[in-house]
């Protein structure tokens, strides 16, 4: 069932996330404590797939172990990948080193192709005897080639950030749609079973209704809106055209371990965290009424790796969100919160990328279908993202003796 829409500029408004609410969308999808559920709809026996209290079936292939987090997701499935030669554009970056550890742990062979625009070698395990990392750029169609021959998936992850595209539209469009077409022509050239594609609810720009759905319009405010939605056309039109398997995970403002704040393209959520882990106000862009659908690293991961696996997600976009919708002042507010500062937030002037009102996802689509959901509220992420960074920054801090 759908839940009710909001015209986002109507009464009533729909009401901002309380962050101490568990996530959205219903939880224990499967029956089976120890069955990985993405696999239950697509292989398992239709009875096994009802929400009974049924014990594990003697049958159940001992691959489909799985461990259950703490949060109670189901995770590591280590024969999803195992074996097999996986190729990750952008892997060194925020969202890519993560599908490469959550690709890394399920025992894959994987080789990055990253060309270290904002990647960084800290993020990747690097000496890991599965892991191989070119550096390329996903614009040289010979280098494309060779990384993804004899790949059994591709995740396409390289882009241009929209700051970046925003600043220079035509580095933007050789980057993310002309290396999104080399992407796609190398995988066809060479029989590649699926490429994943990466995108963003930049796509929506603003929407009419809340939550918004993949088939709702869609409504391009920025170069990179553009970029990345041509990136998803190709992809639907090498589908249809010569059959290459895809699907598009449309990502909403991920956060979380790798997010590196060092980085000047890192996401809101880092900045908070820098500034008020500095003691400096964290700087609000506006009214910070503006809201956005915070996404953790992990959950995103799960639901990208999934979009690699599943038969249903052949040809499909999906959204990849919470389904709650948080104001950057509620934001502000928690991090504030979590690290402790004595701090208010500041107001600053919106800058040009800041064109989006209001945005969360409707997660309906990927939950049915591939049985994905989000595991940690906004609260539970920010903490895991706290303790991170604290971790980061005290590696990186010199020890008394060292340094100048
Ligand atoms: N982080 C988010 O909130 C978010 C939201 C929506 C969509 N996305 C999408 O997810 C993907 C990853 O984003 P991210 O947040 O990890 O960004 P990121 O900048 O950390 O990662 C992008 C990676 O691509 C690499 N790259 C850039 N240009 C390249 C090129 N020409 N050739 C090879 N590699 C290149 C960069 O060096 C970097 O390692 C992108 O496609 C982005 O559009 C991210």
């Amino acid at each position: 069932m759908f839940k009710k829409r909001v015209a986002p500029t109507g009464s009533p408004r729909k009401r901002p996330y309380d962050f101490f609410q568990q996530p959205a969308g219903p939880v224990a999808l499967c029956p089976f404590a120890l069955c990985p559920f993405a696999l239950c709809a697509d292989i398992l026996p239709t009875q096994f797939a009802a929400p009974l209290k049924v014990s594990l079936p003697a049958s159940l292939p001992a691959q489909w172990l799985a461990t259950k987090s703490e949060h109670g997701a189901i995770m590591n499935y280590p024969q999803r990948f195992a074996g097999q030669k996986i190729v990750v554009t952008g892997g060194a970056g925020f969202v890519g080193s993560n599908v490469v550890r959550g690709l890394l742990a399920e025992n894959a062979r994987v080789v990055v192709l990253d060309d270290f625009y904002t990647g960084d070698d800290d993020n990747l395990p690097v000496g890991s005897p599965n892991l191989d990392v070119v550096r390329g750029s996903v614009t040289d169609f010979d280098v494309v080639r060779q990384v993804v021959e004899g790949a059994g998936l591709v995740f396409h992850l390289a882009a241009r950030n929209i700051i970046v595209s925003t600043r220079n539209p035509r580095e933007d469009y050789e980057v993310n749609i002309g290396g999104t077409l080399n992407v796609l022509l190398a995988a066809r050239e060479l029989n590649v079973p699926r490429v994943v594609y990466s995108s963003s609810t930049s796509v929506y720009g603003n929407p009419r209704y809340l939550p918004i759905n993949e088939d709702d319009a869609t409504n391009m405010l920025s170069p990179y809106a553009v970029s990345k939605f041509a990136g998803e056309n190709y992809c639907k039109a090498f589908y249809e055209s010569y059959g290459l398997s895809s699907a598009v995970v449309r990502y909403s403002n991920v956060y979380g371990t790798a997010q590196r704040p060092d980085n000047p393209y890192c996401g809101v959520v880092s900045k908070f965290f820098e500034s008020a882990m500095n003691g400096e106000s964290p700087r609000i862009h506006g009214d910070g009424e503006q809201t956005r659908d915070f996404t953790y690293i992990d959950d995103v991961v799960e639901a990208t790796l999934l979009a690699g696996i599943s038969p249903k997600a052949d040809g499909q976009v999906y959204n990849v969100g919470t389904g709650r919708e948080v104001t950057v002042n509620q934001l502000a507010r928690a991090i504030i919160e979590i690290t402790g500062a004595k701090v208010d937030p500041a107001y600053v002037d919106r800058r040009d990328i800041d064109n989006i009102r209001r945005r969360v996802v409707n997660i309906e689509k990927i939950r049915r279908e591939l049985r994905w959901i989000p595991t940690f509220t906004v609260e539970q992420g920010l903490r895991r993202t706290y303790a991170w960074l604290v971790e980061t920054v005290q590696k990186k801090a010199p020890r008394v003796g060292e340094g100048a």
